[in-house]
């Protein structure tokens, strides 16, 4: 079937089955590896990408549920104002390890800031709690979104 999506503020057409998961056509059709295949499941937010706004499992959305809406991944985020003091202060508190779980954890902390521009410790581990990190970077995660959060950027 045909779905119009828009991917990054760009049109995209895609013809692919209607529960295709959004993971699955933003990698291998349209290229866009930044989001990453963790757990396929749900419960890792490896995959989070946002959707009209709101952080969502990309490994489960499927492609008739997000046709017609607003897209966003981690190759635009920095186009958004909180996105770009989110990667800029994750530069700066070096929060990355394998970098693996990052660009989901980018995404949510982003869709936080836009939601909640100055969070407590316990709204950040709230609004986090779905990404997992194997390489346990939570305590420079958390610091990294208080800087954002206080960056006049
Ligand atoms: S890959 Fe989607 S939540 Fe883990
Ligand atoms: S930085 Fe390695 S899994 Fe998070």
């Amino acid at each position: 079937m045909r779905f119009d999506l828009k991917v990054n503020g760009t049109p995209r057409e895609v013809d692919v089955p209607a529960d295709m998961p959004v993971l699955w056509i933003l990698r291998d059709i349209l290229g866009l590896t930044g989001t990453k295949y963790g757990c396929g499941v749900a419960q890792c937010g490896a995959c989070t990408v946002h959707l009209d706004g709101q952080p969502v499992r990309a490994c489960l959305l499927t492609v008739s549920a997000a046709a017609g809406r607003d897209i966003l991944t981690i190759e635009a985020i920095e186009h958004t104002q909180a996105g770009a003091k989110v990667q800029q202060a994750w530069l700066d508190e070096e929060v990355i390890q394998c970098g693996y779980c990052q660009s989901g954890q980018i995404m949510a902390a982003t869709a936080l800031l836009q939601q909640n521009p100055h969070p407590t410790d316990a709204e950040i581990d709230e609004a986090m709690a779905g990404n997992i990190c194997r390489c346990g970077t939570y305590v420079r995660i958390r610091k990294a979104i208080h800087k954002a959060a206080s960056d006049d950027v």
